[in-house]
């Protein structure tokens, strides 16, 4: 394996947190992935001070909202040249169409990632707000609108990577939060795996967030979960 494929998700409110932890595990992880809460206290300006650290960034803001509205906000996402960024394919294919069109006339090279199915997510709560079946059926429509509308990749719980890489291949990366090792406490995810099992399964991209953040020395848990998948 070349490239370390752990996103560390730096869920904190806390720009010094987030520096701090950004620069104990970046030996150990191939990028680090900023998301809401990041977002919604540090602002434009932690974004600013995070890539100003030279590591790969994930912006995961996983945009929904009419066409125009999606467009507008991912051309500010782009300016910071992720190397990933998050869209809901829920958006629908007008959405997700103009977006790909965007980062095309910009000559982007950020990966626009499709989130299917939240990996909170169980059949239940994905029948509760209309979606009709199981959540793995509804991951594979999803990617196949993903496919079909441009994007370069999915998110996906560990429990669908095998079936997205059956019947996508190598088309769409494959992103795959929801990771978490033996001894490690689910927290609110309901799909969970190892990451060398996701790694094995064909994930190309594995975010690790509490199992990291949230241990005595992120460092050394960092570490751990790198080696697990050497
Ligand atoms: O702490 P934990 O490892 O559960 O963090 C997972 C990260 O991945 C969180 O930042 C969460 O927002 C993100 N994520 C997810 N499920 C998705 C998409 C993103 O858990 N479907």
């Amino acid at each position: 394996m070349t490239k370390n494929p752990i996103y560390c998700a730096i869920d904190t409110s806390s720009i010094e947190n987030a520096l701090t932890l950004i620069k104990e595990i970046s030996p150990h992880v191939g990028g680090v992935k900023l998301g809401l809460e990041f977002f919604t206290s540090c602002g434009i300006i932690g974004i600013e001070k995070v890539s100003k650290l030279g590591i790969p960034l994930f912006l995961d803001l996983k945009l929904y909202d009419i066409p125009n509205t999606v467009k507008k906000s991912l051309k500010n996402i782009l300016s910071f040249n992720p190397t990933y960024t998050t869209l809901h394919l829920t958006g629908g294919s007008e959405m997700l169409k103009e977006c790909v069109n965007l980062k095309n006339q910009l000559n982007s090279n950020t990966n626009l990632i499709g989130v299917t199915m939240l990996t909170s997510f169980d059949d239940i709560i994905a029948n509760e707000i209309g979606f009709i079946g199981s959540v793995d059926k509804n991951v594979e429509n999803l990617s196949t609108l993903a496919l079909n509308c441009g994007m370069d990749g999915v998110v996906c719980s560990p429990m669908e990577i095998r079936k997205v890489k059956e019947t996508f291949g190598s088309k769409l990366k494959v992103v795959v939060p929801g990771i978490r090792n033996q001894t490690d406490i689910a927290n609110d995810q309901k799909r969970t795996l190892s990451a060398k099992k996701a790694i094995e399964l064909g994930a190309d991209i594995i975010v690790v967030g509490r199992p990291i953040t949230s241990a005595d020395s992120p460092e050394n848990a960092a570490e751990i979960f790198h080696q697990s998948i050497k």
